[in-house]
């Protein structure tokens, strides 16, 4: 017998995840109060230098979230709204880390309502002492030699210095 397809909402929380931080973490888990299923869909190709490669960014989070039944990782390429359609998705979930995130956000939101007026964009703010962090300045201070601990899961920080030692 074919088991029976999985059932309930589904939100998407897109992004380059480059690497995933515990921004991101909390995102999702935030998003698993509100839907049954959370699917994190890493961007292939956003930038032509990554730190990992998507396929490693995809292990990893995995890794990170391997005792939540109801999360889900995957890589995409192309439109989002795309992808959403494809996976039957009702929502694309994004975190609003300050005001300055409001525009690029907004016009994103706003453009794949256009695309694809169906899906909805829900926004989510992160713990206050997740509001400065982002991925760019974790590899920045990390490069530096600065301290990352607490501010991407463990699997995370393990995996850069695995990266830094040429691994
Ligand atoms: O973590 P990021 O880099 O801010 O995530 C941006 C992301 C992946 C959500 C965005 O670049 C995206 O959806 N890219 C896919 C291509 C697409 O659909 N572009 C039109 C968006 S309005």
């Amino acid at each position: 017998m074919t088991p029976a397809p999985p059932t309930g909402r589904l939100a998407i929380f897109p992004g380059s995840f480059d690497p995933l931080t515990n921004g991101h973490v909390d995102i999702v888990l935030r998003s698993t109060q509100l839907f049954e299923r959370v699917l994190i869909a890493v961007l292939v190709n956003a930038d032509k230098k990554p730190l990992f490669s998507a396929a490693e960014r995809v292990e990893i989070i995995r890794e990170v979230f391997r005792e939540y039944p109801n999360v889900e990782v995957d890589s995409f390429e192309g439109l989002l709204v795309d992808y959403a359609r494809a996976r039957r998705a009702s929502a694309i979930v994004r975190g609003l880390r300050a005001v300055s995130d409001f525009e690029y956000e907004f016009q994103m939101a706003l453009m794949n309502r256009h695309l694809e007026p169906t899906l909805e964009t829900v926004f989510m703010m992160p713990a206050e002492q997740y509001t400065y962090l982002s991925s760019r300045l974790i590899k920045e201070v990390f490069s530096l030699g600065g301290e990352v601990r607490g501010l991407v899961p463990p699997v995370v920080e393990e995996r850069m210095r695995t990266k830094q030692r040429g691994g």
